[in-house]
């Protein structure tokens, strides 16, 4: 067997790995001509308009708004359905605080639902599960990059006449049954944060065919504000969400990228994934039937039954053989219940609201165990990441690595 880099043996992956540019001409001309226009208020420019004009032409969708991140993304899409306080969405147990923040901020309960242990998505029959009569929405995620079952929330939701939302903060141009993300929903909602497939530094977007929620999202990210020449009169509580010119012109000439990023990331994912199959006690995120992966991120799980590290151990091993990982992280660090805020229940200060609230009819908590299937995830696997940039060999020595710790930590050589 071959020593581990680790101690002291050669190290796996001796060449760098791929890297390239994210901005080029197309982005500097269109900041350029932002400043050319000497305006960066989104009202008076032309470029956050550019922008949602070819986002929508590229889903087929009727109104896209961009927007300042997407938490605002997020936020604003719940906004727009206009729920009641006390009422409940049901989300993930997997997923970032920015698909969070807006159901606090709107005096929404959240209710996590369990994942597929295979794909670390929400799973469907969890979500059902939650359904009651304080239910107001789904807010299903798209984590990883790769799409959640949404025909099948599609079809819960409107079996009980609940809105969907989808959250493809981590999916952009990514299909399910050859449809895009983002699509499925009544309203969705999309991420532009430096660390996302595309982005403008922070930026989201929010899309819909709905003219009722349309109307409902262009007040949402403007305090209210009309901006059609009727009187300013906000008669609802309205962040300031604006997206600035220079984030609407990066992220314009951004969308002429993302169909060739996904294209790249998912040959080299699928390939990855292929690999990594064939190694016994390493079990990748599973591709169902039917769904393109974008691969925002790779969960890798490491089976406890047949190799005799922790996961920190196999990643430490793996990082000295020259492959960046993270261990138990997933998306977050934890089922996201588990922090702090649902902990102690403390979204405001001196006050549980709204978790506990006589008005609102709520007492909700989140104890150790509630979605033991995400729990366990974050125990059991490590994120890879696939860039664009990166080469068949750099999959090829990312697999060969895995392979060579699997290897050594395989209980048949204890
Ligand atoms: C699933 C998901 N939702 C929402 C967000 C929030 O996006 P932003 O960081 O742009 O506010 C993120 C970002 O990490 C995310 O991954």
């Amino acid at each position: 067997m071959e020593k581990l880099a680790l101690f002291g043996g050669p190290k796996t992956k001796t060449s760098p790995f791929g890297e390239g540019k994210r901005f080029g001409d197309e982005e500097k001309r269109e900041v350029l001509e932002a400043l050319d226009n000497d305006i960066l208020f989104y009202v008076f420019g032309t470029k956050v308009r550019e922008m949602e004009a070819r986002m929508s032409g590229m889903y087929g969708m009727k109104h896209c708004n961009g927007c300042s991140s997407g938490t605002a993304a997020v936020h604003i899409a719940l906004g727009a359905l206009q729920l009641p306080p006390g009422k409940e969405v049901i989300t993930s147990a997997i997923t970032d605080m920015g698909s969070l923040t807006g159901i606090l901020y709107q005096c929404l309960i959240p209710r996590f639902a369990d994942i597929d242990p295979q794909t670390y998505n929400m799973d469907p029959e969890e979500v059902e599960k939650l359904i009651n009569a304080k239910t107001g929405a789904v807010l299903a995620v798209h984590h990883s990059g790769l799409p959640a079952d949404i025909d099948e929330l599609r079809r819960i939701a409107d079996r009980n006449g609940l809105p969907l939302v989808e959250d493809c903060a981590q999916a952009w141009f990514t299909r399910f049954g050859g449809q895009l993300c983002g699509t499925f929903g009544d309203i969705s909602a999309f991420s532009l944060n430096h660390f996302k497939l595309i982005t403008s530094g922070s930026g989201g977007m929010v899309l819909t065919n709905r003219d009722d929620l349309e109307e409902q999202v262009k007040l949402f990210i403007d305090k209210c504000y009309f901006r059609d020449g009727r009187k300013r009169n906000p008669y609802f509580l309205a962040p300031n969400y604006q997206m600035t010119e220079l984030q609407g012109a990066v992220a314009k000439a951004q969308l002429g990228r993302i169909e060739g990023i996904v294209r790249q990331r998912n040959a080299l994912g699928m390939r990855l994934i292929q690999g990594l199959e064939a190694i016994p006690g390493v079990i990748p995120q599973k591709v169902p039937q039917g769904r393109e992966h974008s691969f925002f991120l790779l969960v890798v799980r490491l089976d406890p039954g047949t190799l005799a590290a922790t996961v920190a151990q196999f990643c430490e091993a793996l990082q000295s053989e020259g492959i960046p990982c993270e261990p138990n992280k997933i998306t977050g660090g934890m089922a996201t219940y588990l922090y702090d805020i649902f902990q102690h229940r403390s979204a405001f200060p001196d006050s549980s609201f709204p978790f506990v609230s006589r008005d609102l009819g709520s007492d909700a908590s989140y104890p150790r165990g509630l979605c033991p299937k995400a729990e366990l995830a974050f125990e059991q696997t490590f994120n890879l990441q696939v860039s664009e940039f990166y080469t068949n060999e750099d999959i090829d020595d990312m697999i060969r690595a895995t392979e060579k710790v699997a290897g050594y930590y395989s209980m048949k050589n204890v």
